[in-house]
């Protein structure tokens, strides 16, 4: 007797239900999903994961969808190729709420968990990465077509790019519109090796610089800083508005400056207030990213361009745990 025709086989409603039962992070990293008799074979890239990051992002996917009915086994490759690189955007409504210090901190903190890390100074009017990341008065070399900058090397294993590398300080002032988004691009389309994610510190608000990278160079994800007031709270908000229309995921909210730890008495006390900003989140439905205390000891260190991330101290360890939970974010597409 004739054995029956196998039963027809749609290769794109198969990769659309995989699609459908991964996060988009995890989505994206497909290079191509068939199920073939109940068997789901998936080949996705992990060229920028770590080993332990392969593991998970295998984990993950194999727990998404083995529930499914149409499938019975989960079969995955993972290919060494490397990804586009991605952009964060760190942002928040006010100044001075330590964007600048997180960013660098980190970036550092990634930079330690095995991560190609570059930071981008996008407060064209203002930079702070020369300082904090300790490459004042650092010109960047040019490739040698004379086409890109170079992006340099910091004391940390971070690179970094700022329009404080390249316009004497105060020169930047009168730019807007069409001339910032030109700076941004410079920075962004620099050459930065192998560097898999670039963070980009961005100025406060919801100005030219923010429009620009909404528009040319759409980051992957935003994490949004705030110190605990109300106000600064609510300049977060619309900050996070922004990246929401321009459909970029808000990957959570940090609480920077949420309790000073006195260095004599060791006693906690809260300038600014403290756990509103967690509050605020769940109100939101936005994820919570951690909380960093004010302390002496960071503002020196940023003052010195020693990041306090690169350290073993007390003051290391907020943002270790923030920088964690972005590394799983790029991963799976969840904290
Ligand atoms: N957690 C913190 N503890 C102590 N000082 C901080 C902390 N975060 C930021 N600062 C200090 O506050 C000032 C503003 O921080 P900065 O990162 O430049 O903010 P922004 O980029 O949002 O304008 C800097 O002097 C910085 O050293
Ligand atoms: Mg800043």
């Amino acid at each position: 007797m004739d054995n029956p025709p196998p039963p027809s086989r749609s290769p794109a409603a198969e990769e659309a239900l995989i699609r459908a039962a991964l996060t988009p992070a995890i989505a994206d990293r497909l290079r191509s999903a068939r199920i073939v008799a109940g068997r789901a074979v998936i080949v996705a890239e992990a060229g920028d994961l770590s080993d332990q990051g392969r593991a998970e992002l295998e984990a993950a996917i194999t727990a998404a969808l083995t529930p499914l009915p149409e499938i019975a086994e989960v079969r995955i490759a993972l290919t060494g190729e490397r990804r586009r690189r991605r952009l964060i955007a760190v942002g928040s409504g006010k100044g001075g709420v330590g964007k600048s210090t997180l960013t660098t901190n980190l970036a550092v903190a990634l930079a330690k968990l095995g991560r190609r890390v570059g930071v981008i100074d996008g407060d064209i009017y203002g930079p702070s990465q020369p300082k904090l990341l300790k490459t004042e008065g650092v010109k960047p070399a040019a490739t040698s077509d004379g086409k890109q900058l170079v992006a340099i090397d910091s004391p940390h294993g971070v690179k970094v790019l700022s329009m404080g590398h390249i316009v004497a300080p105060g020169k930047a002032l009168a730019w807007r519109g069409p001339m910032t988004g030109k700076a941004l691009s410079q920075l962004v389309d620099a050459d930065w090796g192998e560097t898999d994610l670039l963070l980009v510190d961005l100025p406060p608000g919801t100005g030219d610089v923010q429009l620009s990278m909404l528009s040319a160079h759409k980051p992957d994800g935003a994490v949004l800083v705030s110190t605990p007031q109300d106000l600064a709270l609510i300049d977060a908000a619309r900050a996070g508005q922004l990246f929401e229309q321009g459909e970029v995921p808000i990957i959570g909210l940090v609480e920077n400056m949420a309790g000073y730890c006195c260095p004599e008495c060791g006693h906690i006390s809260d300038p600014f207030g403290s756990g509103g900003v967690e509050k605020f989140a769940a109100a939101l439905e936005i994820p919570f990213l951690g909380r960093v205390p004010l302390t002496l000891a960071t503002r020196i260190a940023g003052d010195r361009g020693e990041p306090p991330a690169a350290g073993e101290g007390e003051e290391a360890a907020p943002f270790a745990a923030i920088a964690q939970k972005l590394a799983r974010w790029l991963d799976t597409g969840a904290i």
